[in-house]
């Protein structure tokens, strides 16, 4: 496998990369029904205690994202996406560590992330990056 951070510049989104993360999301089966992508951008991108850090290629396209988030007790990360055509090269590994240093500079002892049911198959991706399933179950109330 070649080296990741060869070929991916990491960096903080910026509202030219819209576009080109939306359908990023999209060609990986992250955007659903009941998300709103623009919604979800606008909440978190540059924000004190979360951002979206997008991986471009040696093109200067974007092929990679992380969403970081922290309420100062533990953080998160969404929408962890490699374009389909860069998958299996290692790009996955270095955005997930991008997002894990974000919240590690932050002073965050702890990350976490949510993965759909009907997704379950990239649990061994996370683990091969050092990642365990907890024994938690998740509630929501859309407020
Ligand atoms: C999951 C995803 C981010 C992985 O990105 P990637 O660039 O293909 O992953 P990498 O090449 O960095 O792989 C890192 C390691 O995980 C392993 N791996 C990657 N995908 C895997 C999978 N689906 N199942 C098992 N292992 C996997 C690789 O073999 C590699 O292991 P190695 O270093 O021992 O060779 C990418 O497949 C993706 O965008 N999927 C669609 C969106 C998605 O499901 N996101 C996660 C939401 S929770």
């Amino acid at each position: 496998m070649a080296d990741a951070a060869e070929q991916l510049t990491i960096r903080a989104f910026t509202e030219a990369d819209r576009g080109a993360v939306k359908d990023l999301w999209r060609a990986c089966g992250l955007i659903v029904p009941h998300n709103d992508p623009d919604r979800d951008i606008d909440g978190a991108a540059g924000k004190p205690n979360s951002d979206i850090l997008v991986g471009l290629a040696p093109d200067g396209r974007i092929a990679a994202s992380v969403m970081v988030g922290h309420d100062g007790h533990r953080g998160w990360l969404y929408y962890v996406a490699v374009a389909p055509s860069r998958q299996g090269q290692g790009l996955g590994r270095d955005i997930v560590a991008s997002g894990e240093a974000w919240l590690r500079a932050k002073g965050v002892p702890k990350a976490q992330l949510m993965i759909r049911e009907t997704n379950l198959a990239v649990r061994d991706f996370y683990a091969s990056l050092g990642w365990r399933p907890i024994p938690r179950l998740v509630m929501e109330r859309w407020l």
